[in-house]
């Protein structure tokens, strides 16, 4: 049958088929090779869309404003200073209201349930541009990057995460992977791995039982062998800066670095990392913390320069995925 994803929440992958993964990735690959050739469709002439962000974003926002630019839609950026949502007017109202506007709301924060409840009652399509505990849009980047750098298909690729296997980019890895039949593994300390949700894993095993995936969780480094991809991300979320200490003390000896590559035993490995990273010393952020004694760094300055790294090309399909979502979803 022939999907129709118009009129769709975009929350969670664990929301959609394989097949509808499928064509949004197809979707995201035609729009980005038609880009390259000059080709727009002003498929969202007339249309607008609100991006409310109550955290902070670069990659995020901006491909969602180029992606609506480039469709021909026009775009209104919310942080949580500059409007009345949560504070002065309820989720609900705020919902309603802005449904009445726009024809696509972007929403960024904390609590997914706030994502949600914006969906319950906006009456146009929300997409989740990450909460605490999804990141849905990059995760169909990375598998976008993934297909352009690894002659395989999705099911026959081993993804590690290294690091923080309780955020938000992990789980929403174990849904990714769930979902399109890959080999996942959270690779990251024992302390850490029984803070992993057990609702997520749960959710994604019982997906992987049809999909043929495997999820793991792991801190023995043995499992790095074989992997097609080594992803990581920050060790303190936003919003958690108050518990660096202790992530540095659990998470450095998960640093990815030149021995982890090697460990993996496949040279045509790829380093994959949804930005921002802390790989030297160039940021306030990073220097403020080696100042008070904690270096902060999930991975080296010598990995992330590499030839293995495609960071940049995966955040460039940032913008060429989320295109993609709001074209199938509104267009
Ligand atoms: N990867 C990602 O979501 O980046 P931003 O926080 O800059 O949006
Ligand atoms: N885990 C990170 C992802 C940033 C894209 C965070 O939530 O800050």
């Amino acid at each position: 049958m022939a999907v129709n994803l118009k009129g769709r929440h975009f929350l969670t992958l664990m929301d959609f088929t394989p097949e509808e993964i499928r064509y949004m990735l197809d979707l995201a690959h035609d729009l980005k090779a038609k880009k390259r050739a000059g080709v727009y469709n002003y498929g969202l002439k007339g249309k607008s869309v609100v991006l409310l962000f109550e955290k902070t974003s670069t990659r995020t926002r901006c491909a969602f404003e180029v992606a609506c630019i480039e469709e021909g839609a026009q775009v209104t950026f919310l942080d949580s200073k500059s409007s009345q949502m949560g504070k002065k007017e309820s989720l609900e109202d705020t919902a309603k209201v802005l449904g009445r506007f726009y024809d696509g709301i972007e929403y960024r924060g904390y609590d997914q349930k706030v994502v949600e409840q914006l969906a319950e009652h906006a009456g146009v399509p929300v997409w989740n541009g990450l909460t605490d505990v999804d990141h849905p849009t990059q995760i169909l980047a990375d598998l976008l990057t993934i297909e352009e750098h690894i002659a395989k298909p999705l099911n026959k690729v081993k993804v590690v995460f290294c690091g923080d296997i309780r955020n938000n980019m992990a789980y929403a890895w174990m849904y990714g992977c769930a979902k399109m039949g890959m080999h996942f593994v959270a690779y990251g300390p024992e302390e850490l791995a029984k803070d992993v949700d057990a609702s997520v894993l749960e959710r994604a095993r019982e997906v992987a039982k049809a999909t043929g995936a495997t999820i793991e969780v792991s801190s023995d480094k043995a499992c790095l062998k074989g992997a097609d991809v080594l992803y990581t991300d920050i060790w303190a979320s936003m919003g958690e800066e108050d518990q660096i200490p202790e992530r540095v003390r659990m998470l450095t000896p998960f640093r990815v670095n030149m021995e982890m590559i090697e460990e993996t035993e496949n040279p045509d490995v790829i380093f994959m990392h949804c930005l921002p990273s802390f790989h030297d010393m160039e940021t306030t952020m990073a220097k403020t913390q080696m100042d008070l004694g904690y270096d902060i760094r999930e991975v080296t300055d010598e990995v992330f320069r590499s030839r293995f790294s495609k960071v940049f090309d995966e955040a460039e399909n940032r913008m060429h995925t989320i295109k993609a979502v709001i074209v199938a979803t509104i267009g």
